[in-house]
């Protein structure tokens, strides 16, 4: 008759029943795990060999001994069930959350019960399918309360994050088992990059307090170069890197000797090679023995190699590749800038009248000094540009700087002059390959602009200065400076 039942038109319906009884206990039960604790254990085994020894010897009294133990143990079923039922769950990512910074998140738990209370409960998150190690515990959420608790998480790389369940465990009443169960609460959580550290001080602190200290002790001249230029640049890419403090002094020198090595080949290019060898070497080993700063881009591009996203081999260079182009670049920019405007008072002056000009006026710096003069192309294929035939695999000078000074693009186009509009200047490139760089290479030239606007009524040149050679950066190596205080002091 079963098999009747099996093969007949019962077969039709018996499955689907079946399947909706199945998901009506899955539903009023979800499933839950259990894991007996060490007390747990020793307390079973106790149980077993009271059981044992209550068969063997007949004894009343070590049947009734067996007897309390398996309702303790009953109890404990029952109980550790109520506590975990009824129990509805909700996350609150932090707003903001940045890589390497604890932020907290909250849990939050409503125990729907009408009349019995959870005891012990320890909800623990689970992130992209793994155990954060990170718990809320709840002592007692009384029938109809509603509790928040909290703990601190620190996201160890930027990007998303994928929260996926929550582990909801308790070990009451006698913490023999624990048993738990999981709840899905698929979320994510974009994480950014670590805010900066730029070591020992603040930007507007370095440009105001260190660099300017040699003026506040009233002997006025500085070096544009070594005393304003370079604070910024040192700080804020070797720290967003992760660099290493030791083995900073050399970074100007290898990142100069980066440059040279990408221009012709000449004698500059040959005399500083070592140098450019020299920051490769260094950056093999910083990856080798892990020396970058935790939450820093370094550190994410190791953990991406160690995930298997990109190979180990080409850690190094791409340590180098954000560092390198940030640094004579953005010197040679702010540098620049000091030298003209103290060429040019009365442009210093408009600036001071209205200093929402500065972003232009940064503009108008890249544009007329192209602190970065040219660059090289390989023609991929045959074609015309401008009238020339250019053959695939010959390679092709793109001059920012001559572009930036082209009569039939500019009027007075060797005039420093902030007021004209300069925001198409070509000084950081175009295209796929545009300056990286260009929105923190803005940001501090205009902070050091600003800062010295707050305090400085006259730039001055206090002697020559001296241009820095290389085959490619345009730069200073020396700018004697006198900075003039708005009181007049030098
Ligand atoms: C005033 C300062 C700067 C100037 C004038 C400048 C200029 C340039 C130029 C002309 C290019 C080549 C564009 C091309 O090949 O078409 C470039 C590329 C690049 N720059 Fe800058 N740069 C400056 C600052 C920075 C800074 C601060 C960083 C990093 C923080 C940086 C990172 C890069 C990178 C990574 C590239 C290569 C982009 C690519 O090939 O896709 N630069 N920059």
């Amino acid at each position: 008759m079963l098999a009747a039942m099996a093969s007949g038109p019962w077969r039709a319906w018996i499955r689907p029943a079946l399947s909706r009884v199945w998901w009506f206990l899955r539903t009023r039960k979800p499933p839950r795990r259990l894991r007996f604790t060490r007390e747990g254990k020793l307390f079973v085994g106790l149980t077993v060999g009271v059981g044992v020894a209550a068969v063997n010897t007949g004894n009343n009294l070590l049947y009734l001994v067996l007897g309390l133990l398996l309702s303790l143990i009953t109890l404990s079923g029952v109980l550790s069930e109520i506590a975990l039922r009824g129990l509805e769950f909700r996350r609150r990512l932090p707003r903001r959350a940045y890589a390497g910074v604890a932020a907290l998140v909250e849990i939050e738990v409503l125990n729907r019960k009408r009349y019995a209370p959870s005891y012990s409960i320890e909800v623990e998150d689970r992130i992209e399918g793994r155990r954060t190690d990170k718990r809320c515990y709840f002592l007692k959420v009384s029938a109809g309360a509603r509790q928040t608790a909290a703990y601190r998480r620190v996201a160890p790389v930027r990007g998303v994050e994928r929260y996926v369940s929550l582990r909801v465990a308790t070990r009451f009443p006698f913490g023999l088992f624990e048993k738990w169960r999981e709840v899905e609460m698929p979320e994510e959580q974009l994480v950014y990059p670590s805010p900066l550290r730029t070591g020992e001080r603040a930007p507007h602190d370095t440009v105001n307090g260190e660099h300017f200290a040699r003026e506040e002790r009233g002997q006025g001249e500085v070096d544009g170069v070594r005393d304003i230029a370079t604070a910024l640049p040192l700080s804020i890419v070797p720290d967003l890197v992760g660099w290493p403090r030791e083995g900073r002094e050399h970074l100007l020198r290898w990142a100069g000797a980066t440059f040279d090595s990408l221009g012709p080949i000449n004698k500059q290019a040959v005399r500083t090679a070592p140098a450019a060898l020299g920051m490769m070497r260094f950056s093999r080993q910083v990856v080798r023995k892990r020396a970058l700063s935790p939450g820093s881009m370094g550190a994410e591009v190791l953990a991406a190699a160690d995930a298997g996203r990109i190979a180990h081999s080409d850690c190094p260079a791409l340590m180098i590749d954000y560092l390198a182009p940030s640094l004579d670049t953005t010197i040679s920019a702010i540098a620049s800038g000091l030298a003209l405007f103290a060429r040019h008072p009365e442009q210093w002056d408009l600036l001071r009248a209205d200093p929402s000009r500065i972003p232009n006026a940064v503009n108008e710096i890249v544009r007329l000094e192209s602190p970065l003069r040219a660059f090289s192309r390989k023609v991929a294929r045959d074609t015309t540009l401008a009238g020339h035939r250019l053959r695939a695999g010959e390679r092709v000078l793109v001059m920012f700087a001559s572009a930036n000074r082209d009569a039939s693009e500019w009027s007075s186009p060797d005039t420093f002059d902030i007021t004209r509009d300069a925001s198409r200047q070509l000084g950081f490139g175009h295209g796929a390959h545009g300056c990286a760089g260009q929105g923190l290479a803005r940001l501090e030239t205009q902070a050091v602009l600003g800062a010295l606007l707050d305090r400085v009524e006259r730039i001055e040149l206090a002697g020559e200065p001296v241009r820095a050679p290389n085959n490619i950066i345009h730069g200073y190596a020396r700018l004697p400076l006198r900075l003039v205080a708005k009181d007049g002091r030098a």
